[in-house]
């Protein structure tokens, strides 16, 4: 096998914004795309359909990423159809609210730690016996620059994905060996997904202009680090982290 050509890839969450982006640009490099979804079946299926107009190849599942049994009754099907996943892209975005820390109770922040964690750790151990049985696995986890740089109210999702940052640490350490790189992609502020519409037109302008590259990232921007992290082209990138925000945040 060269390149990425037939490579199995799942992306949770791809019904929407950067993982719907992120299916598309792996189908163009040849993979063949798990479309994975909770509630938006009608979207996620536009995905597939685009992809399949484009000659790619690609498949819907529902399935909650918290669940574990739901995890592994997705990759069961899979397996079933196409074989085990060679690439996970975890990306799906498990609800959070928004608020500062004193108006916060500890279900809402415990709650997004468990909701966090519990599902890479699913999605992570449902792909791992294949990757380790054939010695060769991408994973990658969609983290955010809120881990480094605190933006007022987002303490509960800065504070959840920083703990995944480091699961990925530790995962990648203890996977290298077994030839699987574990990495986390940080976006900034992207257009074009849900969170994007929760800010208004005055809060964007102020994010841009704090921006050296002039612009918010598109969906496709934090795609082509993620292929990247993917393909074969990344012989040697483990227990790092990517980030996609047009020098809003330096780290
Ligand atoms: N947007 C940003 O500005 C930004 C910035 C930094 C980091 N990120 C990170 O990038 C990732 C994607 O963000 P996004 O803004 O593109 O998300 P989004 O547009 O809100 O889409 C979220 C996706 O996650 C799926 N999902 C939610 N809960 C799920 C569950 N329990 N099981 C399976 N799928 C589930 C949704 O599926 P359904 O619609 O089918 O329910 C949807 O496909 C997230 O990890 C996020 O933290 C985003």
């Amino acid at each position: 096998m060269t390149g990425t050509t037939g490579r199995v890839a799942l992306v949770t969450g791809a019904s929407s914004g950067i993982g719907a982006a992120t299916a598309r640009l792996l189908a163009t490099r040849g993979m063949r795309v798990v479309v994975n979804y909770l509630r938006s079946g009608t979207a996620a299926e536009e995905v597939v359909a685009g992809i399949e107009a484009a000659g790619g190849q690609a498949m819907a599942v529902q399935a909650d990423v918290r669940e574990a049994a739901a995890v592994e009754s997705m990759i069961e099907q899979v397996r079933a159809a196409w074989g085990g996943i060679d690439v996970l892209v975890h990306n799906a975005l498990t609800p959070y609210v928004i608020k500062p820390f004193q108006d916060m109770t500890w279900e809402e922040l415990g709650g997004k730690l468990d909701d966090e964690m519990r599902a890479a750790f699913a999605v992570t151990k449902a792909v791992l016996p294949a990757m380790a049985e054939q010695g060769w696995g991408r994973i990658i986890y969609l983290g955010t620059g809120l881990s480094h740089q605190p933006r007022e109210g987002m303490i509960a999702l800065g504070t959840a994905k920083a703990a995944l940052v480091q699961f990925a640490r530790y995962l990648a350490q203890e996977l290298g060996p077994r030839g699987i790189t574990v990495n986390v992609v940080e976006p900034g502020p992207v257009e074009d997904t849900r969170m994007a519409a929760v800010f208004d037109e005055e809060h964007k302008q102020r994010q841009v202009a704090a921006t050296p590259l002039g612009r918010l990232a598109h969906p496709g921007d934090v795609a082509q680090a993620v292929a990247f992290y993917a393909s074969e082209d990344n012989a040697f990138m483990t227990g790092t982290t990517a980030a996609v925000n047009g020098g809003m945040s330096m780290y």
